[in-house]
């Protein structure tokens, strides 16, 4: 009976495992649809499972080169962290698994694509809204926001009676999505924002109080505003990220712990962990701030967040988006040099800054005897600048 031909967005987890068997029992053939973008795991595990439960295929591909430079980095050019913090690893990778789907749907003339997200949440949003706009008419289904499966344990209990093999307890607390750029925890006890993370909520991280008792320092060199080499050793990108996770992890550095606003309108409490993007975060804006006139800076600021805004909310393949891509790598034409950061208990700091495009005048800012600035100047300077705001 099989004529409904689905591509499902699989993650080898509880939701998407038992979404196959649900899917099948209304009559869908299911082609589950895997992305490695760094998660970690057994993908070939997954794979065995989702054929197990009874998908006709698992195709499995591997994601990462293209998530760094298409989508990576182009959120960190931008400065994108939404609402100041969040580097939106999740929200990131949505778009590029969504895409890949529908090219699998093309070439399997499936009429069909499915996720496993729920109706709470801005993940449904990302995929859905790239279904629509890259194949229009092409039909969703979310199983998730549609059975009867409310809780977690209800879940696991259709998993048992159908047979359906999975790794999960009941016992397990929080929601964790994975990939090269970041972790997102949430769920559990961090549903309470008043109450301090436990330890276990962070996977990768050293806590500040462990971390070592001495700093570290790590060089990163940027060219036009994309990192490229780490205490002078050029590093292919996704490297280059996992060096810095590691150096990050290691110091404590990158554990952020939030309240956001969900595009439906939820508040949510998070943890995320993103070693590597608080090095380069931290790095980047160093940089222009040394590269980019004032204009440029601050105007940039007004872009970051309006880009958080459009990649949070799902909006990654629309004009705006694309005509920000543009602005901003206008932006990064100078964006080259090294930036050195001193790793400390926690903390990511911007010791060092050199740029072949550097604007910084050392003869303008001296108060030593190559000063070349003309303080006599500033009188009728601040004497136009304060005259439209003067009484008479
Ligand atoms: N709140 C983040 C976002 O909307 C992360 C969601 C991640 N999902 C999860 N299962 N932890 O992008």
């Amino acid at each position: 009976m099989a004529d409904k031909k689905l591509i499902l967005a699989y993650s080898g987890g509880l939701d998407t495992s038992v979404a196959i068997k649900w899917l099948m029992d209304r009559g869908y053939e299911v082609i589950c649809y895997m992305g490695d973008l760094g998660q970690g795991g057994d993908a070939e595990d997954g794979k065995k499972r989702a054929l197990r439960i009874g998908a006709k295929k698992c195709i499995v591909e591997d994601l990462q080169e293209e998530f760094v430079s298409d989508y990576i980095f182009p959120a960190l050019k931008a400065g994108a962290l939404y609402q100041r913090k969040y580097n939106l690893a999740t929200a990131l990778s949505r778009p590029i698994i969504a895409e890949r789907m529908l090219k699998v749907a093309k070439s399997e003339k499936a009429e069909f694509v499915a996720h496993g997200c729920t109706g709470k949440g801005n993940d449904q949003v990302r995929f859905e809204v790239t279904f629509h706009l890259k194949m229009p008419g092409v039909k969703v289904i979310a199983p998730v926001r549609e059975w009867e499966l409310k809780t977690r344990e209800s879940e696991i209990d259709y998993a048992k009676k159908h047979n359906i093999p999975i790794a999960q307890t009941k016992k397990k607390i929080y929601s964790i999505d994975k990939n090269l750029w970041g972790i997102s925890v949430e769920g559990g006890d961090l549903e309470d924002p008043a109450k301090e993370p436990k330890d276990n909520a962070y996977i990768t991280i050293a806590r500040a109080e462990d971390a070592p008792a001495r700093p570290e320092y790590v060089t990163v060199s940027f060219n036009k505003g994309i990192p490229v080499a780490v205490n002078g050793k050029k590093l292919d990108p996704i490297g280059l990220i996992l060096k810095l996770n590691a150096f990050g992890a290691k110091h404590g550095v990158g554990r952020i712990d939030m309240v956001e606003d969900r595009l439906v309108g939820i508040k949510s409490r998070e943890v995320y962990e993103a070693p590597a993007s608080d090095i380069l975060h931290v790095a980047h804006t160093a940089l222009e701030d040394l590269v980019l006139d004032r204009e440029t800076i601050k105007y940039k600021y007004g872009v970051a967040d309006k880009y958080s805004d459009l990649v949070y909310n799902g909006l990654w393949f629309t004009p705006l988006k694309e005509a920000f891509d543009a602005f901003i790598d206008k932006t990064q034409k100078r964006v080259t040099g090294d930036i050195k950061i001193k790793l400390y208990k926690g903390r990511a700091v911007a010791v060092s800054r050199k740029s072949p495009f550097s604007r910084y005048s050392l003869k303008l800012a001296t108060y030593g005897k190559e000063d070349i600035f003309d303080q006599s100047l500033a009188k009728g300077f601040i004497d136009l600048w304060a005259m439209p705001y003067r009484s008479k």
